[in-house]
């Protein structure tokens, strides 16, 4: 994680850098994350609970809550632990005015350019900035950031428009801005600003469906790893696993792994997904069950017991898992259930 760090600083040399450690760190571990990676200049969460963590934890960096808070007891949190707030919405505001003086915010007004979930329109963004600018008492400083809809996909016209729009809004203001996701700081080099909000390049992974973490300058810092607890001997025209979905076409040897959908596995992996086994690449044989999977080891010269069998890694790329689960390697990362012991190396 810290060499992809320092890629990303190499990418984009004039941004700070917020690393995006929500979601347990997309499943890398919370806090050993924003440990390992101290040399940020800041760190995004989405929720309140996770600031709280990162500060019980000794994180004393900046820490911003990438949706705010929700009620005046959050705010007076917030304000405790010294966290910057997003502000995206009008309720925040008057949350905002009402609070008690004392403690000066940093703001990140939010500004929605087109990805419409959160933040305001353009056409608020006058009024929202005047009304911060009128609590002056409550505010350290104001910054102006917002999030790309599509910055993965090379030929989507949707991020020159966003990136125009925004351009526009913060012309003549010199608030700091934020805008750019993983994809952007690679993909779109005028969107880096003077911060960047990397999550899924910190872990070593590509946000582009056709390249993989490697290609980028990444490396992957998670490997998800188990083991073999039987082999097995299945005749030609024999099925394995629930609802008899894979089918011996010959006589075959299968390993059976310790690790299934309890464990963040999605059910939806089709037969041959790739799986590596004593180091080589074996293929997922029949339904991913809770706590298992069977790999058709054939091929694979003295399988045993107690062999590693790696499900994503360095050795084999997680965005090659996610196309075979239909799904994007965002969510198989932070899928990684509760159960499964996180070991730092
Ligand atoms: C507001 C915001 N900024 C930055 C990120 C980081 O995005 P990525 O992991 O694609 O770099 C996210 C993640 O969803 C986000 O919601």
């Amino acid at each position: 994680m810290r060499g992809n760090l320092t890629r990303i600083r190499e990418v984009a040399p004039r941004s700070r850098v917020m690393a995006v450690v929500k979601a347990n760190a997309y499943g890398h571990g919370l806090v050993p994350t924003a440990l390992c990676l101290a040399d940020a200049d800041a760190f995004a969460v989405a929720r309140l609970e996770e600031a709280l963590a990162l500060r019980g934890a000794g994180v004393r960096k900046p820490i911003v809550l990438l949706e705010g808070v929700f009620n005046a007891e959050q705010l007076a949190e917030a304000a405790r632990q010294n966290l910057e707030i997003v502000v995206h919405e009008r309720e925040q505001l008057v949350l905002l005015e009402q609070a008690p003086p004392g403690h000066r915010f940093v703001v990140w007004l939010k500004i929605d350019t087109g990805m419409n979930r959160l933040g305001f329109r353009a056409a608020q963004v006058d009024a929202a900035l005047a009304s911060l600018v009128s609590m002056g008492e409550r505010l350290h400083e104001l910054r102006l950031l917002t999030h790309f809809a599509s910055a993965d996909e090379h030929d989507s016209p949707l991020t020159g428009q966003q990136l125009a729009q925004f351009a526009v809004l913060a012309q003549g203001r010199s608030f700091a801005r934020s805008l750019a996701n993983s994809a952007a700081i690679f993909a779109w080099p005028d969107a880096q600003a003077e911060w960047v909000r990397p999550g899924l390049a910190l872990y070593g992974v590509s946000p582009f469906a056709d390249q993989v973490g490697s290609a980028l300058g990444l490396a992957a810092a998670m490997r998800l790893v188990s083991t073999v607890i039987a082999v097995r001997e299945v005749l030609a025209g024999e099925t394995v696993g629930y609802g008899g979905t894979w089918r011996a076409t010959r006589d075959s040897r299968v390993a059976i792994v310790a690790g299934g959908y309890g464990d963040g596995l999605p059910r939806s992996l089709p037969n041959g997904t790739p799986v590596l086994v004593h180091g080589r690449r074996a293929a997922l044989a029949g339904r991913v069950s809770m706590d298992m999977i069977a790999v058709d080891v054939t091929g694979v010269d003295a399988v045993q017991v107690g062999d590693a069998a790696v499900l994503w890694g360095p050795e084999l790329p997680v965005e090659e898992i996610a196309s075979h689960a239909g799904t994007i390697s965002y969510e198989l990362l932070c899928g990684v259930s509760q159960r499964v012991p996180l070991t730092l190396v």
